[in-house]
């Protein structure tokens, strides 16, 4: 297949397009730097190029350390999500020739945090805070028109916190617990959503090479752990302790009480539509996926 990446120059991305590229399909960016791919005003000037299918990563991190929680930062969170997504639906839906599948991550912050729910991909969302707001409106920037959505397929990976040595959560989190400093993260008992960076890809590969993959999958490990667990597991993968646990008043001056609630709350996701689907993990628990990530 010849697959179009938008935001593929990243974390994700990077991992994906190995993967693609190993199973013999071709692979193109889209970036905003010249030279990395097509541009996004090359794809507004020219529409889509010639292509099997089109994958969606664009987005500022929002954990970006150098940057405060204020309304410009939070409109930039939005819109590095929303606006390449509406793009490329759009491009899609111009295309003379369009993709067969057209495929978008967003997040599983769309599922209102709570220490007892638990959330499948049928569970009702969007509305709770600023991050499900906003995974509403990414994944409706991303929606075909009826006539468009009956000839291309379209999937929704809501990602959960994904662990992999080269990016994320885990090279901002290793150096603290190197050191022995790292614990868990306010009172540790809240839900932590993850998947391995292997599996993130393999999901994605799976829902473009499979006909019968459409609508929302969650693109979380099938075993719930929590904060606590997390933590302990990553500092006993390191051979360090984990004793300290951080404040949430802590937290919440470093990233601001909105922010640092994604890190405070939490959801219990479980990927029944994944399962279904056909795809098997190769991560499903904790521990083997963080010490294949640390060692
Ligand atoms: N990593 C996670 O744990 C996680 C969890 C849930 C959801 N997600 C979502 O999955 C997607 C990919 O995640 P990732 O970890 O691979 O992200 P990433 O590495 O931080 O960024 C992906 C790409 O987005 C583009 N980008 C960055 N800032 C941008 C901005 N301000 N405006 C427009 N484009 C921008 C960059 O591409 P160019 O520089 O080439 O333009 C970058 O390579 C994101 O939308 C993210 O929200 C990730």
């Amino acid at each position: 297949m010849k697959i179009l990446i938008g935001g593929g120059t990243g974390f994700i991305g990077g991992a994906l397009t190995r993967l693609l590229r190993s199973k013999g399909h071709e692979v193109g960016h889209i970036s905003r730097r010249p030279g990395a791919g097509i541009t996004w005003a090359e794809l507004a000037a020219k529409g889509l190029p010639s292509c099997d299918a089109v994958v969606n990563l664009s987005g500022e991190n929002v954990l970006n350390p150098l940057r405060r929680w204020n309304s410009e930062f939070k409109e930039e969170v939005v819109l590095s999500r929303v606006n390449p997504t509406r793009a490329l639906r759009e491009a899609i839906v111009s295309a003379k020739t369009p993709p067969r599948v057209w495929l978008l991550v967003s997040g599983v912050g769309y599922y209102g945090p709570s220490l007892t729910e638990e959330y499948d991909e049928d569970s009702p969302g969007g509305d709770s805070d600023f991050f499900a707001r906003l995974v509403r409106d990414w994944e409706e920037a991303a929606r075909l028109p009826q006539d468009t959505a009956q000839l291309v397929r379209q999937a929704v990976v809501r990602s959960g916190v994904v662990l992999g040595k080269e990016g994320g959560a885990i090279k901002q989190m290793i150096w603290p617990f190197w050191l022995g400093l790292g614990g868990a993260i306010g009172s540790g008992r809240q839900p932590f959503p993850w998947v391995h960076l292997d599996d993130m890809s393999g999901i994605l590969a799976h829902a473009l090479e499979n006909e019968s993959v459409r609508g929302v999958l969650n693109g979380v490990a099938p075993s719930v752990s929590t904060n606590g667990e997390f933590c302990a597991a990553l500092a006993a993968s390191l051979g360090r302790p984990a004793m300290l646990p951080m404040p949430s008043f802590v937290l919440e001056a470093m990233l601001g009480p909105e922010r640092a609630a994604m890190l405070l709350e939490g959801q219990r996701v479980i990927p029944k539509r994944t399962l279904e689907s056909g795809y098997k993990f190769r991560y499903p628990q904790l521990r083997a996926a963080l010490q294949n990530i640390v060692s």
